[in-house]
C-alpha cells in the first residue's frame, strides 16, 4: 500500500464530481470544430487550439483519408529505423522553408521536441535560462538535463540579464522561453531576448506552439512578428495546435538538426506519427500559406472577444495572440464553478489553476478560431455577461467575490 498512499488518498477529482463542478476529460462526440457536442448537448468551444478551424476543413479530412489509403493507418516504429516514410521528410523540408531555417526534424508530439531537444544539446557543462511560464515540455526538457536550469520571472529581461552576467565564464549557454505563453496569452520579449543571447554568447531556442499560424505576416510566429526570425538559433513548433493534427517539429542549422536527429530519445526510442496525421499537417500548412484571411478572421474574432470581456468588466491581460485568459484570481473551487456555470449555459472553456498558475492565480482560458462567427462570438460575451452578474466577476474585486461565493 505504501506506494500507492498517495493515490488511494487523493480525492480532488471525485470531490469535484459530488460537487458537480469537475471540468477535465470532457467527452467530445463528433468533431472537435467552433461548436461540439457534449452529453448530447451543443457548446461553443472556446478551450481548444483549432486556432484556424482546420481539424474539419474538407481539404484537410481528404488529405488524411488518402493517406490512410496511400500508407495505412500507422508506421509500427520509430522514424530511426523503420518508421520513416517519404512524406515525412517533405514536411521536414516543407517546415524547414516555412520557418526560414536550414533543416527541420520531426517528431512524435511537440512535448518530445522539447522534452527530447533540451536534454539533447545540453551537457553537464551547460546552464539552461527557462522563463518560468514556460510550458511543462520545456520544464521537462530541463528536468532531464545534466545542465543547470535557472527558471527566471516571467519575461523579467532584468533577471535574466543578470543570471546571465552571472554565468559569463560558461560557454554554453541556452535560453529558452515559449514565444507565446500558453495559459496567459502574453508574447515573450524577443527583441531583449535576441540583444542578451548575442551580447552574453547564448543560444536561443523559442517554442511557436501557440504563435505558428497566429502571428506574424506569413504567420511564421513570434520571430517573424517581432522581424527576428533570423535571429532566432532554434524554432520549436507543433502541430496540436493550428496545424490540427499532432505531432511536433524542430528547426535550426543543418548540422545541430541532424545532431538532434541522431540523439534525442524521444525521436528514436518512440513510434513516428502516423502517416494521416502527417497528411494532416502538410495540408494544414499548404492552406494555411495559401489563404492569409484565415488569420485576419482569427483576429478579428480574437479582438472581439477580447475588448467585448474587458467592456463587461473582465481583466484579460495583454495577450497578443489567440488566448484570452479571463482573470479570477480565486480558490479553486469558486473557478471550477464558474466554468460550470459557463459550460451549462454553452460555452466550452477550461478553468486554469495552479500549477499552471501561480499561487493564488486563477483563470478561465478563452481561445478562439477562424471558424468562429460573429454571432458564436456575441453569445459567448453574452453568457460571459450573465455568468459575471451571477457571481458578481464583474463590477467590483473578484476577490471580493470569491469571498462572497464562499461565504468567508
Ligand atoms: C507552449 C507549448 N509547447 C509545447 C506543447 C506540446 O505540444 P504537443 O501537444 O504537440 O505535445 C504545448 C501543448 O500544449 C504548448 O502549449
Amino acid at each position: 500500500m505504501s506506494l500507492f498512499k498517495k493515490c488511494y488518498d487523493y480525492r480532488d477529482p471525485e470531490e469535484a464530481r459530488a460537487a458537480g463542478i469537475y471540468p477535465y476529460f470532457r467527452p467530445i462526440a463528433g468533431c472537435a470544430g467552433p461548436h461540439v457536442i457534449v452529453d448530447g448537448k451543443e457548446k461553443i468551444m472556446i478551450g481548444s487550439n483549432n486556432y484556424l478551424g482546420l481539424a474539419n476543413h474538407p481539404e484537410v479530412l481528404a488529405a488524411a483519408k488518402e493517406a490512410v489509403d496511400r500508407y495505412g493507418a500507422g508506421c509500427t516504429g520509430s522514424r530511426f529505423l523503420n518508421g520513416n516514410m517519404d512524406i515525412h521528410d517533405e514536411l521536414e523540408e516543407r517546415l524547414a522553408r516555412f520557418v526560414q531555417k536550414e533543416a527541420a526534424i520531426v517528431f512524435s508530439t511537440g512535448f518530445f521536441v522539447n522534452a527530447g531537444t533540451i536534454p539533447t544539446i545540453t551537457s553537464r557543462h551547460s546552464v539552461i535560462l527557462s522563463d518560468r511560464e514556460n510550458h511543462a515540455s520545456i520544464a521537462e526538457g530541463c528536468q532531464l538535463s545534466l545542465g543547470k536550469v535557472i527558471r527566471y520571472q516571467s519575461s523579467d529581461m532584468d533577471a535574466l540579464e543578470a543570471h546571465l552576467k552571472r554565468q559569463q565564464e560558461v560557454k554554453e549557454k541556452l535560453i529558452v522561453s515559449d514565444g507565446v505563453f500558453s495559459m496567459s496569452g502574453e508574447v515573450c520579449r524577443l527583441a531583449d531576448m535576441v540583444r542578451l543571447a548575442k551580447q552574453y554568447g547564448a543560444k536561443l531556442l523559442i517554442d511557436e506552439a501557440h504563435a505558428l499560424g497566429v502571428l506574424g505576416d506569413h504567420g511564421r510566429g513570434t520571430g517573424e512578428h517581432f522581424k527576428l526570425q533570423q535571429e532566432v538559433d532554434l524554432v520549436m513548433g507543433t502541430f496540436s495546435k493550428s496545424l490540427a493534427s499532432i505531432g511536433g517539429f524542430l528547426a535550426g542549422p543543418y548540422e545541430v538538426i541532424s545532431y538532434v536527429k541522431h540523439h534525442a530519445r524521444p525521436l528514436i526510442f518512440s513510434a513516428s506519427p502516423p502517416p494521416a496525421s502527417i497528411a494532416v499537417a502538410l495540408k494544414s500548412l499548404e492552406i494555411m500559406e495559401r489563404e492569409p484571411e484565415l488569420r485576419e478572421k482569427l483576429h478579428r474574432n480574437t479582438d472581439m472577444a477580447k475588448e467585448g470581456l474587458k467592456e463587461l468588466g473582465y481583466n484579460v491581460g495583454s495577450g497578443e495572440a489567440a488566448i484570452v485568459p479571463v482573470n479570477l484570481d480565486c480558490e479553486r473551487d469558486f473557478t471550477f464553478t464558474v466554468a460550470q456555470a459557463l459550460f451549462d449555459r454553452g460555452l466550452f472553456s477550461t478553468p486554469v489553476i495552479p500549477p499552471a498558475t501561480p499561487p493564488g492565480k486563477s483563470a478561465i482560458r478563452t481561445s478562439y478560431m477562424a471558424s468562429h462567427s460573429e454571432e458564436d462570438i456575441k453569445k459567448v460575451l453574452q453568457v460571459f455577461a450573465e455568468v459575471g452578474e451571477e457571481f458578481g466577476l464583474i463590477g467590483r474585486s473578484n476577490s471580493v467575490a470569491a469571498a462572497a461565493q464562499t461565504g468567508q
